[in-house]
């Protein structure tokens, strides 16, 4: 089977060639006929939250547990939504057998080379994008690379050379590395955009096989305004190093949770319409994903979100509530795609 045509069929409010798509979980698909229904009518691209992840698939050396994401693809695949590989390589899902691997045998790289062979053997036919690398970068450390168990085992060449080991097991897939904490004016997010686009600078200049980006786009009310004027030549220098981008894992993380419902509702939604404004005005954006689609699944829900959020409070964030009632921002985030000016698709390899 060849690459999935991302835009699939009539659904998901893709117009021009782009997509709109969600982190799902095969399970919680399974258990909730209306949950499968929302997918179905809003999305054309798939992300696993949780299932295609190193310590998901491979929790011991040897074991194996691909039920999950193989239900996911097999899921996607029968009703023709392309599927968004997340992630080969990040930090916080690395399985407790490999660090200590690593801490053991740092360079050791057959453990990458093993496991993408596996991995991208198993999956590559049917999954079009992938996250080879997830949150590399960090500020005010060497080489602006976090200090992941890649890093110390790799050194700082090994976001490039995952990327050329993906290539050898994946020729037709584009290649992402996808990271968050670029949306706000503040210190640190200014920083890491800056760290961001010099490791994409680096990694084009030294040839590495990139193909596109992922910003993930957490936005959060309590971090201010949404900036054009730092956004957009973001999102420019990216397109200008001729890379996609793909907005991986939309939400919004509310400020006050004990505030009157609609009014909440109306910042969310206004909030997602000014950032979608401003990256969907940029040609080179392919596609927005939500980070999940209600709100009773969300990963926001699983911590306090703020500490002085009433703790009956939901984060309603996403496009639906916990009812899987559409909220305003679900219209929003519809009608911004249905508006979107059409953007050039990046051409599969
Ligand atoms: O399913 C088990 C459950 O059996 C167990 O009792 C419970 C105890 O903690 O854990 C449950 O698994 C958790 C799983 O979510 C399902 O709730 C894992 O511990 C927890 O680590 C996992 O969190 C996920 C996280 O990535 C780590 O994989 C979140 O759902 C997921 O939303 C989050 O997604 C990340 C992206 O991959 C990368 N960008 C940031 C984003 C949010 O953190």
């Amino acid at each position: 089977m060849g690459a999935v045509d991302r835009r699939g069929p009539s659904r998901g409010a893709a117009r021009d060639g782009r997509y709109l798509g969600a982190a799902v979980r095969i399970d919680q698909i399974e258990a909730e006929p209306r949950l499968a229904e929302a997918v179905l009518r809003d999305c054309a691209s798939l992300t696993p939250e949780i299932d295609m992840k190193w310590d998901a698939l491979q929790p011991g050396p040897g074991e194996w547990r691909t039920g999950p994401a193989d239900g996911l693809v097999a899921f996607a695949r029968q009703h023709g939504l392309a599927v968004r590989g997340h992630t080969l390589l990040w930090d916080q899902s690395t399985p407790a057998w490999v660090r200590a691997r690593l801490e053991r045998d740092p360079g050791d790289w057959s453990l990458v080379a093993d496991y993408f062979k596996t991995v991208l053997g198993r999956y590559g036919a049917f999954v079009d994008e992938w996250d080879v690398v997830n949150e590399p970068i960090d500020t005010g450390v060497r080489d602006n690379l976090r200090a992941t168990v890649f890093r110390k085992a790799y050194g700082p060449d090994y976001v490039a050379r995952a990327l050329h080991e993906a290539r050898a097991h994946a020729p037709h897939a584009r290649l992402v590395v996808n990271d968050y904490g670029f949306d706000y004016d503040n210190p640190v997010e200014n920083a890491r955009r800056a760290a961001f686009l010099r490791l994409l600078e680096d990694l084009k200049a030294r040839g590495a096989p990139l193909d596109g980006v992922g910003v993930q786009a957490h936005l959060d009310l309590g971090k201010g305004p949404l900036k054009r004027e730092l956004l957009a030549p973001f999102f420019s220098r990216i397109a200008d190093l001729g890379l996609g981008i793909a907005i991986t894992e939309l939400d919004v993380k509310e400020h006050d949770l004990r505030g009157d419902v609609a009014e909440r509702d109306r910042q969310v939604a206004d909030h997602v319409q000014a950032y979608l404004d401003i990256a969907l005005e940029q040609a080179s954006v392919t596609g927005v994903t939500t980070w999940g689609l209600s709100d009773r699944h969300s990963w926001l829900q699983k911590k306090p979100v703020r500490p002085t959020a009433s703790p009956a409070g939901l984060n309603r964030g996403l496009p639906y509530d916990g009812a899987l009632t559409p909220k305003p921002v679900y219209w929003t985030i519809q009608q911004a795609m249905l508006d979107a000016k059409a953007s050039p698709m990046l051409t599969n390899r």
